[in-house]
């Protein structure tokens, strides 16, 4: 396996044998089963697997954020390893934005409500840095995880209306036994606190179930939420949506297919978590 920090090593390697198909799975590092869940799918569709592990600091709003995230590419690269990754690029905040960067990547729409209105300019660092991973190794095909379910729609619109020339792949939701969504931000919380994440998927099963039982009014099942995360001391809400899953707009009434999602500060860490119900959960 291949681990490199030089960009022009990554073009290399692609560039050698150019009929080959290429998967890359993009990360911020700190890996868990839900980024190896992406890998083992990428193994499987291509010949190649490439995989960045880049923190990446113009997405985060929050400098505490950024100091406080999980770093371990040493123990992250043995990992890939073990799962037969071909490449893994390690790159330095300045051989991604080398001295005098100044092109950035703005999804207007659908960067706006949730995760968007939470945390301001996030998503311009996402398309920014993953329109550049795109370039670097031309991937015949990209994996991302419906645990970041804006993410995806964000990469997807950037995607059709730039041309990338690959396909965007979405792998399920992995979590732990207790149902937690598996996130690098999960080890940030104390043995209290742990117990209390499971908050956010108790939350969106108790509107699944609301589902379930007929209830379709968007308020209902942002309400069926909000009971759940209030009986939590230690759960401070910073929003709960029921959203069309294309526009990501609130349901004002009633609809037949809703992205329910929410992010919730446990202590001081984030979690965010959603739920597809009806036809587009596919
Ligand atoms: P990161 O948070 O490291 O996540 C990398 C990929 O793993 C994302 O596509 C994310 O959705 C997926 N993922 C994380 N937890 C998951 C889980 N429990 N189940 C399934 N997939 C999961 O997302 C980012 O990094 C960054 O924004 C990035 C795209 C790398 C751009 O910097």
């Amino acid at each position: 396996m291949l681990t490199t920090p030089a960009l022009d090593d990554v073009r290399a390697a692609r560039l050698e044998h150019p009929g080959l198909t290429w998967g890359l799975v993009p990360t911020m590092g700190a890996l868990h089963d839900g980024h190896l869940a992406l890998v083992r799918r990428a193994r499987t569709e291509n010949d190649r697997v490439g995989v960045s592990i880049f923190v990446n600091p113009i997405q985060f709003n929050r400098r505490e954020d950024l100091a406080a995230y999980p770093r371990q590419v040493a123990r992250d690269c043995e990992l890939l390893a073990a799962e037969g990754v071909d490449l893994v690029w390690t790159p330095a905040e300045e051989d991604v934005y080398p001295p005098g960067f100044q092109t950035y990547v703005t999804v207007e729409e659908i960067t706006r409500p949730l995760e968007g209105a939470a945390r301001p300019g996030h998503f311009r660092g996402v398309a920014t840095v993953v329109a550049k991973l795109f370039n670097v190794f031309q991937p015949t095909r990209a994996y991302f995880g419906q645990k970041d379910a804006q993410q995806v729609a964000v990469i997807r619109q950037m995607v059709r209306d730039l041309a990338f020339p690959l396909e965007v792949v979405v792998c399920p939701i992995v979590r732990e036994a207790d149902g937690l969504a598996m996130s690098s931000r999960n080890a940030l919380l104390g043995p209290d606190e742990r117990r209390a994440a499971t908050v956010l998927v108790r939350a969106l099963r108790a509107a699944e179930a609301e589902w379930a039982r007929g209830q379709r009014a968007g308020e209902h099942l942002r309400a069926a939420m909000r009971a759940v995360l209030d009986a939590e001391p230690l759960a401070r809400v910073d929003y709960v949506s029921a959203a069309d899953p294309l526009t990501l707009r609130e349901i004002d009434g009633e609809a037949s297919s809703a992205l329910l999602s929410l992010a919730v500060f446990i202590g001081g860490v984030r979690l965010i978590d959603n739920l597809v119900l009806g036809p587009a959960a596919g």
